[in-house]
C-alpha cells in the first residue's frame, strides 16, 4: 500500500505542498502519496487522529493549527518545544513525534540557496507571532552581533525576546525604537504581505548592504520585497526557498532520503512569474 502523507491547515487548497512531496517522491522513487486536509480547529484533534489511526506515516501542519499539533504529539524535539510549534509529525511505531522543520528551511535558504555568509551580522527579524518563533533558534545560529526582534505590539517582542533568552542576547521593541539603526539581514516574519500591507519600519534600518527576506510568497513581489527594492536593499527575496526547504526537511524525516530542492525551486519560481491564465 502507498504510504499516506498529507498537509492539515485551515484553509489548506491553496497550498503548494502537494507539487513539491509529489516532485520530491518521483525524484527519490519513494512510494507515497501526499494530501491536504481542510481541518477546522473544533474538529483537529480527531481528523489527525483519525489519519494515523487509518495508517497515516506523517503530517505537515500549517496555519492556525502549528501550536494545537505541539499538544497533540506524545513528543516534542527541542527545537519544536523551543518554538511552541510544530509543523511536522513523524510517526514512529505508536509515538507521534512533533518537530518543527521552520527554521532550519529558512537558514537552508539564506545559507544554502542564497550563498549570504556573514561574520557575526546585525539581524532584524519583524513580528513576534508563530512565524517569528519559528524563526528565532535559526537566525541565532548565524552568530549575530545584534539581534533585535521588533514588533507593532511592543509586548510581544518583550515577551517572545525573554522567552528565547538562553539563546543569547535579543533585544525586543517596537518599530519607531529602530531609527537610525542598519541591519546587514532583515526577516519579515509578520502575517502584513497577506494583507497587502507593509510593517511600518524607519526607512534607515535598510541600506545598499541589507538583504531582506519575507518569509510570505506570492505571484509577484509581496508588498515587503517592494519596499526593500524601492529602498535599494542588496537583495530582496521572497520565502519560496523557505517553503522548499522546510518541506525537503520535513521529506528527509519521513523517509530517510534528502531530495534535490533546486528543480523544485526553479519550477516554483517560474509559476509564480508566469502565473497560469484562465481560460479566456
Ligand atoms: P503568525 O503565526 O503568522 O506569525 P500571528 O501569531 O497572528 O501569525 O502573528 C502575526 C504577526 O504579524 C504579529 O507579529 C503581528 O503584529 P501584532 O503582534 O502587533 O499584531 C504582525 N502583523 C500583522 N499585520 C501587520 C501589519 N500590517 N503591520 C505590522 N505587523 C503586522
Amino acid at each position: 500500500m502507498t504510504d499516506a502523507y498529507g498537509l492539515f491547515g485551515y484553509p489548506v487548497h491553496h497550498s503548494w505542498s502537494p507539487f513539491i512531496h509529489g516532485v520530491f517522491a518521483r525524484q527519490t522513487g519513494q512510494d507515497m502519496c501526499y494530501r491536504l486536509y481542510e481541518s477546522p480547529p473544533e474538529r483537529f484533534r480527531s481528523d489527525v487522529v483519525e489519519f494515523f489511526s487509518r495508517g497515516g506515516y506523517g503530517l505537515n501542519v500549517t496555519l492556525p493549527h502549528k501550536q494545537a499539533a505541539a499538544d497533540i504529539v506524545n513528543e516534542l524535539t527541542p527545537r519544536a518545544e523551543r518554538a511552541d510549534a510544530v509543523n511536522t509529525i513523524v510517526r514512529r511505531e505508536e509515538r507521534l513525534i512533533g518537530d518543527n522543520t521552520d527554521g532550519a528551511g529558512l537558514l537552508a535558504d539564506l545559507v544554502g540557496n542564497m550563498k549570504l555568509r556573514w561574520k557575526s551580522p546585525r539581524i532584524l527579524l519583524l513580528g513576534a507571532g508563530g512565524a517569528a518563533r519559528g524563526a528565532v533558534e535559526a537566525l541565532m545560529s548565524l552568530k549575530p552581533r545584534l539581534m533585535v526582534v521588533a514588533n507593532r505590539t511592543e509586548e510581544r517582542a518583550l515577551a517572545l525576546a525573554r522567552e528565547f533568552a538562553e539563546l543569547g542576547e535579543i533585544h525586543g521593541c517596537e518599530f519607531s525604537d529602530l531609527e537610525h539603526q542598519r541591519f546587514d539581514l532583515i526577516v519579515n516574519a509578520t502575517s502584513a504581505s497577506l494583507r497587502g500591507e507593509v510593517p511600518l519600519v524607519p526607512i534607515d534600518v535598510v541600506d545598499s548592504r541589507t538583504t531582506c527576506y519575507d518569509m510570505a510568497y506570492g505571484v509577484g513581489d509581496t508588498p515587503f520585497v517592494a519596499w526593500a527594492r524601492r529602498l535599494r536593499a542588496a537583495r530582496a527575496e521572497q520565502g519560496w526557498g523557505m517553503l522548499v526547504e522546510q518541506a525537503a526537511e520535513a521529506f528527509a524525516l519521513w523517509r530517510g532520503v534528502r531530495p534535490d530542492t533546486a528543480p523544485v525551486l526553479a519550477a516554483l519560481r517560474s509559476r509564480a512569474v508566469n502565473p497560469p491564465r484562465s481560460p479566456a
